[in-house]
């Protein structure tokens, strides 16, 4: 996951809201122009397992919100913001996309590389059916969603996106990765 990760914090820079930090996966991969990380991350173990890639992060980390639907930022007060593998999770998703349309500024970019709903019938109709067992044995985790409607109709002008297949099962493996732009 190092290359997809690289590939998508790539041009982020100011202050970075990044939702669903996890255990600090993306950190080694912001690029020195990013000036500060703001972290949004409910689950206490997956913030302890942050612990050590915060301590040597390059780039200042702060913890400043436990739910990506509702975070305690003002509006407009971040140049950025970053979601790798957390639209899937959030229960809803929408109402995260709309908070990150108010957190950024306008001519902003939110960047996200997401797991979601594949363009292939068959493979689609797979996620629909693991759909359920899926969200049960991981932590609320949907195969279902579709990551580039979602964006773009959160009102995010998508200014590009790549979707293709990474390794692995299919239904698991489609992957959405791209920028796309906070409207003025
Ligand atoms: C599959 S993990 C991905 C973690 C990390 N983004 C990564 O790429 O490794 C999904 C993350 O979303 C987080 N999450 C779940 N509900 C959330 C919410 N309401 N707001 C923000 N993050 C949430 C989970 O705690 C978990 O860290």
């Amino acid at each position: 996951m190092a290359e997809w990760r690289a590939e998508v914090a790539e041009g982020l820079s100011g202050r970075v809201i990044e939702i669903g930090f996890g255990s600090g996966l993306n950190v080694a991969h912001y690029p020195s122009t990013v000036d500060v990380i703001l972290a949004v991350e409910p689950s206490e173990v997956a913030r302890q397992l942050a612990r050590r890639r915060v301590a040597t992060s390059s780039v200042p980390v702060e913890h400043v919100g436990l739910d990506g639907q509702s975070v305690p930022l003002e509006d407009a007060s971040c140049d950025a913001a970053l979601s790798t593998f957390t639209l899937c999770t959030v229960p809803d998703a929408r109402r995260a996309l709309s908070e990150l349309r108010r957190i950024v500024r306008p001519g902003g970019a939110f960047h996200f590389l997401e797991h979601g709903l594949a363009d292939d019938p068959g493979v689609a109709r797979w996620q629909r059916r693991f759909d359920p067992l899926q969200c049960r044995l991981a932590g609320g985790c949907h195969l279902t969603r579709d990551i580039r409607a979602l964006v773009s109709e959160a009102g995010f002008d998508i200014d590009r996106v790549d979707q293709r297949y990474a390794k692995g099962p299919r239904p698991w493996s489609w992957f959405t990765t791209g920028v796309a732009i906070n409207p003025a």
